[in-house]
């Protein structure tokens, strides 16, 4: 008989939970990890401690769930090869951009010339949809509208519109305290919670171009000197369905949790202004499709079906390491109906000091098997 959940149990790991002292948020998004902001990552510190005792030295390593990136980028840090499926676009085109090998002259040359263009008022704005008309103020509008007739001029466009993206985000017509998910945009003077002042949304998107295209370069070219890899695919779509390229060594990866985010929309500036294409309806656990009876049995079905779609591309004595806070204990029952057996289980302590989301809790660390 195998061992029971409670058996297994390893207790918290001291290793893996960090203080905001001993490792600080310039740590925990250096480089590119920084590159455009994405709620509900992982740490790149903690990657690197799971490839280091799960991964075999130059293995290769599948992340079915891969948001922005961070096993993609640390896996590139960390002498592995790597793939990464994610169900939104936005989140792909961030990764290709985060872990492509860029040409360093010319990338800058590019982004130099693209930001001189658009200072001397290159650029058309003609052309936009309900969405960018109602989140941007008019100066804001042109603006970012002007940059993106831009884009497709350069072999690094890709870049660029991350840049463009991320502007986007800061410059929509919102409150301060309110980025992640804004309801309706703000237009006037409010009371701003963060700043503790009155506050009016920002009207311009100029100077946030001109620092997110410089800030870009640097982050780009500061992991091109610690990448030590190359080999690494993004593939777009439904993990469950995609053909994965294996074999891999090892699975490593955070699911989406029920209820908690909506992937898709936490960018949807992005979709709107790039005209990225929109699966939001194979996203698995959205938080719009709430944490009814139905929507958990449809979360727990789809993850099943990732992680056997992963087993078929798996070495045979490869192994998953699964981050999840498993508020609701769904993943013994997951584990079993993918056909896996869970080795290892232990704990770590995340204590967020930044961010409206701040506050502590628990996280685990499942390592299973293919039975
Ligand atoms: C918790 S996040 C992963 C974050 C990642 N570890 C990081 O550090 O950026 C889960 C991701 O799963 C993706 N996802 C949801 N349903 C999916 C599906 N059917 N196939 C592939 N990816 C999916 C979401 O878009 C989201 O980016």
């Amino acid at each position: 008989m195998g061992a029971t959940q409670e058996q297994i149990y390893d207790g918290l790991d001291a290793d893996l939970s960090w203080s905001e002292r001993q490792l600080p948020e310039r740590e925990r998004t250096k480089h590119v990890h920084r590159l455009h902001p994405y709620l509900g990552k992982y740490i790149p510190q903690l990657v690197e401690q799971l490839f280091r005792r799960h991964v075999p030295a130059r293995g290769r390593v599948l992340d079915p769930f891969a948001g922005s990136g961070t096993t993609l980028v640390q896996a590139l840090e960390s002498g592995l090869s790597s793939a990464g499926v994610d169900i939104a676009a936005f989140n792909c085109l961030l990764m290709r951009v985060k872990t492509r090998e860029h040409a360093p002259f010319v990338l800058e040359h590019e982004l130099r010339d693209a930001l001189a263009r658009f200072e001397q008022g290159e650029g058309d704005a003609s052309d936009h949809s309900a969405y960018v008309h109602e989140w941007f103020a008019p100066r804001a509008r042109e603006e970012l509208l002007r940059f993106r007739s831009l884009v497709d001029d350069y072999e690094h466009a890709d870049v660029l519109r991350v840049v463009l993206a991320r502007a986007a985000r800061s410059a929509r017509l919102t409150t301060h305290f309110d980025l992640d998910f804004p309801k309706s945009p703000q237009h006037g003077p409010y009371w701003c919670h963060k700043h503790k002042r009155e506050c009016t949304p920002v009207e311009k998107a100029d100077h946030f171009l001109r620092r997110y295209t410089l800030d870009t370069a640097t982050r780009l070219k500061a992991f091109a000197r610690v990448r030590k890899t190359r080999s690494v695919q993004v593939l777009h779509g439904d993990a469950g369905e995609l053909a994965l390229p294996g074999p891999f060594d090892a699975v490593v990866t955070s699911p989406p949790y029920p209820g908690l985010i909506d992937y898709h929309e936490q960018h949807r500036y992005a979709y709107e202004l790039l005209g990225l294409d929109d699966l939001r309806e194979r996203e698995i656990g959205a938080a719009e499709r709430g944490t009814a009876r139905a929507a958990i049995a449809a979360y727990s079905d789809g993850i099943v079906r990732v992680l056997d779609a992963c087993s078929a591309a798996l070495e045979p004595r490869g192994r998953f390491v699964i981050v999840v806070n498993d508020r609701r204990g769904l993943y013994p029952e997951i584990l079993e109906r993918a056909g896996l057996e869970l080795e290892q289980r232990y704990q770590r302590h995340v204590n967020r000091r930044t961010g409206r989301r701040a506050g502590e809790y628990f996280e685990d660390v499942l390592v299973a098997r293919p039975v």
